[in-house]
């Protein structure tokens, strides 16, 4: 086999033996579903992120609706979320009723801009809407404007939660990220920094969250079933307080979570290693110019490796130059097309390109490199030379 040919993939997960011997315990131990594992996974996460109580789900999109509901949103009531991000912050919105309000995002980040959010908030107002809570991204794992939204949630009085299906682990001056408001969500989907196949977490801090979120995520049933079946003084009988949903984490699940928990840190220096290899070749060749670099952070969990294009300088497009990688062998992906620009939400809120010119614009040039914690040097090598050489030749 000829290693410099082979494809080398978008994303790929990191599992080994460890993993595959935790799944074999919880097949041979008789109990399948959330359980003992769930709740260790549960202690680990939370000792892990510093954050009060951690719940475990079946992803990240089941979690961010579960703290939305928690949180009061109903019909009618509107949430400020990111145009710039995955449908998953705003459908959550959507399944309780409420109506996502976009905002655009900052020139020259991957995140929401304070200023558009602040001008969306006052319209809100103005129209007689209260707007009720803001949803913010950490696109890529970077906390980029994080503390200005923060500021802004405060003198508003909004719900701030943080889609931090991103950003695991981020270590931040205030703490990690995704712990930094009324709750997070993290998101172990396969091609996450650490993954259970299906997965998400939910951490908080307010105890009001903590308890309808647990009663939520299992059909509204007043305490855990697991309890029913495994703690000799509980009874058969149990109350639904609430018609709640089918979002727990299986055992099978959490315990590969709690594998790659205690791999998390591992993982991200090899993560940290590819960026910093990604940045030494690009930034310092030829073509450097023809695109624009992440800038180096050390508070990021560098999910993904976001390159723009500088096209105005190129004969090639973006999506022209993710065919000719792939022809090449190389898988690259679009984080993100833009929620104003899908058509369902474009039709049902008569959203118009023009009213968000930065993620348009960032859209026209994004693209995002394989990074994974498996990425070898040499991929990485044969990685760039392709992009200077496909750069090289279109430039204008
Ligand atoms: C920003 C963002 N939020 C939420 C999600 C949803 O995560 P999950 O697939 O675990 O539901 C994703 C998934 O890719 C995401 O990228």
């Amino acid at each position: 086999m000829n290693l410099s040919t082979d494809t080398i993939p978008f994303a790929r997960p990191c599992l080994g033996p460890e993993e595959e011997e935790a799944v074999l315990r919880v097949m041979r131990s008789g109990w399948l579903t959330t359980g003992a594992e769930a709740l260790a996974f549960e202690k680990e996460f939370a000792l892990y992120t510093g954050a009060p109580h951690a719940l475990a789900v079946n992803s990240a999109t089941a979690g961010l609706h579960l703290a939305v509901e928690a949180l009061g949103i109903g019909p009618g009531d509107t949430v400020l979320v990111p145009t710039f991000t995955f449908t998953s912050t705003a459908e959550v919105v959507r399944y309780c009723g409420g109506d996502p309000v976009f905002v655009d995002l900052a020139p020259g980040s991957f995140n929401m801009d304070p200023a558009d959010c602040e001008k969306k908030i006052l319209a809100l107002k103005a129209s007689g809407r209260e707007p009720k809570g803001i949803i913010t991204v950490h696109i890529a794992g970077d906390t980029d404007n994080f503390i200005r939204i923060r500021e802004l949630s405060l003198k508003y009085g909004l719900f701030l939660v943080e889609d931090a299906a991103h950003a695991f682990p981020v270590e931040t001056a205030d703490g990690m990220a995704g712990t930094l408001s009324d709750a997070g969500v993290y998101s172990f989907y396969a091609n996450k920094t650490i993954t259970t196949g299906e997965g998400g977490m939910i951490v908080t801090s307010r105890e009001d969250l903590k308890e309808r979120i647990s009663a939520m995520r299992l059909h509204g049933i007043n305490r855990a079933v697991w309890n029913r079946y495994t703690d000799s003084s509980a009874s058969w009988e149990y109350d639904i307080v609430a018609p709640g949903f089918k979002y727990n984490m299986s055992d099978m699940a959490a315990a590969v979570g709690r594998v790659q928990l205690k791999r998390a840190a591992e993982f991200l220096e090899k993560r940290i290693e590819a960026v910093r290899l990604y940045l030494e070749i690009l930034g310092g060749s030829s073509v450097s110019e023809l695109l624009e670099l992440p800038r180096w952070k050390e508070d990021h969990s560098w999910h993904l490796f976001m390159i723009r294009l500088s096209t105005e300088k190129l004969t090639i497009s973006r999506n022209g130059f993710i065919d000719v990688l792939k022809e090449r062998g190389i898988g690259t992906s679009v984080h993100y097309k833009p929620l104003h620009m899908m058509s369902y939400y474009a039709e049902h809120y008569a959203l118009a390109p023009e009213d968000f010119p930065a993620a348009m614009d960032c859209y026209s040039r994004v693209l995002s490199l394989p990074l994974f914690p498996g990425l070898t040097e040499q991929q990485i090598r044969r990685i760039c030379t392709v992009v200077e050489e496909v750069l090289e030749k279109h430039r204008k």
